[in-house]
């Protein structure tokens, strides 16, 4: 198993939530770390609370000129690549009658084509270091939630694009693999403007009992499986459900 100290790791959206706490991870362990978000006070404080060895660069990931200018700061933040963390991400929910195409089109490229491109730009720079790609799918995959078509259709795209961009890259000793989070309080919904952070709070903690160990998770729960991911040398086209216990479908009757 690989070690994370002196890994140099892109982490996308991590100005908050689970991006953040997967930097913190990482930083704490010796990784040099790259951050990205279109928030860049967020991004700053981020990077600022975490030293000199995490590095801060706003930009968009649906934006080709953003991705370039952002991974090659990574690539020379980290003197290389090692990993790819494709963790920025949306959320759009609604009833099918009012549904935007628009909206739609926007979702799918931030959630599923951005990382794709994001993965193509860091190929030569992860085949040099045996490297990983590890994208970020959901529970919404496993359990059903009425009005969640959209996210859930762009979350259902990313685990099937994790096994074949897993048989694609082999060759060139690259891993992906992708981290099924349950439900951890983040910024997801309120970012969308379908929540405030009370409202968010609530509706999340109404959900715990769903988990088989009675509880939602932490940011720095879903950082362990994907610092795993970095450093598995053997784990390639495999979805990791982190989740309490949520996917199972708890049925008490
Ligand atoms: N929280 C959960 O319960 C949960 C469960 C399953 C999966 N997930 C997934 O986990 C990942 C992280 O989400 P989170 O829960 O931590 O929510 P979050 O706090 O809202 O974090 C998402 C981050 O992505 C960034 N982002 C969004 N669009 C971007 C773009 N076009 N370019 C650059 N950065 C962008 C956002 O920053 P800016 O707005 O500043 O760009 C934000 O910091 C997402 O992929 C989400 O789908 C979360």
């Amino acid at each position: 198993m690989k070690s994370l100290k002196q890994m140099s790791v892109l982490v996308t959206g991590g100005g908050s939530g689970i991006g953040a706490g997967t930097a913190r991870y990482l930083v704490e362990r010796g990784a040099r770390v790259t951050i990205c978000g279109r928030r860049e006070d967020r991004l700053v404080r981020v990077a600022e609370s975490l030293g000199d060895t995490c590095n801060a660069v706003p930009g968009d990931v649906t934006l080709s000129k953003d991705r370039e200018r952002i991974v090659q700061k990574a690539i020379t933040h980290g003197d290389g690549l090692h990993g790819l963390v494709n963790n920025a991400g949306n959320m759009y929910r609604g009833a099918l009658g009012t549904l935007q195409e628009e909206e739609l089109l926007k979702l799918f490229h931030g959630n599923v084509v951005a990382g794709l491109m994001l993965a193509a730009l860091c190929e030569d720079a992860l085949a040099l270091t045996a490297g990983a790609v590890v994208f970020l799918g959901s529970i919404h995959n496993r359990r059903a939630f009425p009005g969640a078509s959209p996210y859930a259709a762009t979350k259902g795209a990313i685990e099937a694009l994790t096994r074949s961009l897993a048989a694609e890259l082999g060759a060139k000793r690259i891993r992906v693999n992708c981290v099924a989070p349950g439900a951890v309080f983040t910024e997801l919904n309120q970012r969308a403007g379908l929540l405030d952070d009370e409202g968010a709070f609530a509706r999340l903690q109404g959900m715990a009992d769903l988990h088989a160990l009675g509880r939602i998770g932490e940011v720095e729960e879903v950082a362990e499986a994907i610092s795993y991911f970095l450093m598995a040398e053997w784990v390639t086209g495999t979805v990791l459900e982190v989740d309490g216990g949520l996917a199972l479908g708890l049925t008490e009757v």
